[in-house]
């Protein structure tokens, strides 16, 4: 266990709720919060390393009050970012979140050297295309969170129409996290058996509907995102990195060919190992998905191309 160190950038819902899923699961051997504002960093790493006590592992959790405290992390996952709110889409918050992203990037850079980067915060594809491009870095260290999240609402949608098969369905959710994702019907499955065979077309269609609202429709709730299935989907890619387990989840990473698209990152499947992304799985897609999938590319294309004509690379 020693030496599975991870750093969260961010102590928001989001990056806490990490953070506590991470010590609850014992998936490693410290913690490390940081915040903009130290003592909600300083706090919330309180709390939950007083949450350990009753844990099946012991999790060190601290609070980094400097980046440079943050140092020689496994993995650095990256929540930092204003948040967005109900008038706002993701795309608004482009900009202000880019800015910031540059920064905690560099600060990753110069003090874990080695590590594996998470980006979970919003515009969630640009923004793992900017930690790339600032960081440098191979591009098998640098993936997003947001097919685990969007799948995870994608069950949950699937099982509150048939009814059964909780903890049995595997639903995949492609493209980018944002209008223009692709629930993928075609390969999710309840219990192994294919979804297109226990629902018709008219409850898919809502599935898929609610599916991509899911993020919205926890802001309209609550008037701030969503944290816990991040949270804890956070803590699944994380797990699966550190005990090099090798399951597929689709996550942002660069293309370089494949889907026939090159530098830009964009959600699909991929295998995830110790050295973050150990295979691009390079699914066949239908005439259908393959025009679904360039307008959720040309999405993403959009706002890193706004990023390029501001000068900010
Ligand atoms: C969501 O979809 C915040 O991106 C996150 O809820």
């Amino acid at each position: 266990m020693v030496g599975r160190k991870v750093g969260i950038v961010g102590s928001g819902f989001v990056g806490a709720t990490a953070a506590y899923s991470l010590s609850l699961l014992g998936s490693c051997h410290e913690v490390v919060l940081y915040d903009i504002v130290p003592e909600v960093a300083k706090g919330k790493a309180i709390d939950i390393g007083q949450s350990t006590c009753y844990s099946r592992h012991g999790t060190i959790v601290s609070a980094a009050e400097t980046p440079e405290e943050m140092c020689h992390c496994d993995i650095v996952v990256i929540t930092a970012g204003v948040p967005r709110r109900s008038e706002m889409t993701r795309a608004d918050l482009l900009m202000i979140n880019a800015k910031i992203m540059k920064q905690v990037v560099h600060d990753i850079k110069k003090n874990s050297p080695n590590a594996i980067v998470l980006v979970v915060s919003n515009p969630l594809d640009v923004m793992t295309y900017i930690a790339l491009k600032e960081t440098g870095w191979e591009r098998h260290r640098i993936l997003g969170m947001a097919g685990a999240l969007d799948g995870s609402r994608m069950a949950y949608q699937i099982h509150q129409k048939v009814g059964y098969g909780s903890g049995q369905t595997r639903a995949i959710v492609i493209g980018d996290h944002g209008q223009h994702m692709i629930p993928y019907p075609e390969i999710s499955a309840v219990g192994g058996v294919p979804l297109d065979q226990i629902v018709d077309r008219e409850a898919m269609d809502q599935i898929i509907a609610r599916t991509k609202d899911g993020g919205a429709e926890i802001v309209k709730y609550l008037g701030t995102s969503a944290y816990y299935a991040p949270g804890r989907a956070i803590a699944v890619m994380v797990e699966a990195i550190l005990d090099d387990s090798r399951i597929v989840i689709p996550s942002s990473v660069l293309l370089d060919g494949e889907y026939g698209y090159r530098d830009v990152t964009v959600g699909v499947p991929v295998v995830l190992g110790s050295r973050g992304i150990e295979q691009i799985i390079e699914l066949e897609l239908n005439d259908d998905l393959k025009t679904k999938f360039k307008s959720s590319v040309a999405s993403i294309q959009e706002g890193i191309d706004l990023l390029k004509e501001g000068g900010f690379f």
